[in-house]
């Protein structure tokens, strides 16, 4: 799912590197990151969920069930440990 859905942006370890990330004007997360690394669940939950406004990253409810969103969380967290 999230190679469908997240990896052009966010790259395939999530560190922000995607093919599209290079055409955009504000830059995908790096999920390696530590801000992101310190952030809560339900944080990222949230913004998958809604999405940041003015930015590339649109709101995913409605295209994801919060099944998959749960998972591609879960599966955030795996490359964002990745890298430490
Ligand atoms: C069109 C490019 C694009 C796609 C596709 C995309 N994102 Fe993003 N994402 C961004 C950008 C850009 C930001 C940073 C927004 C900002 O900080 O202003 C971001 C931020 C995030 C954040 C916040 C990270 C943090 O530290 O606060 C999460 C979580 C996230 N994206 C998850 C996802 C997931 C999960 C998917 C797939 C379902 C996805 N993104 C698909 C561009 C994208």
């Amino acid at each position: 799912m999230y190679e469908r859905h997240c990896q052009s942006c966010h790259g395939p370890n999530g560190r922000g590197d995607g093919p599209a990330a290079a055409s955009l004007k504000v830059p995908p997360a790096n999920f390696q990151r530590f801000q992101s690394f310190l952030k809560s669940d339900e944080e990222l939950l949230r913004t998958i969920e809604h999405g940041v406004v003015f930015s590339p990253m649109h709101a995913w409810r409605g295209r994801l069930t919060d099944g998959e969103m749960q998972d591609v969380v879960a599966y955030i967290r795996v490359l964002s440990q990745r890298g430490q």
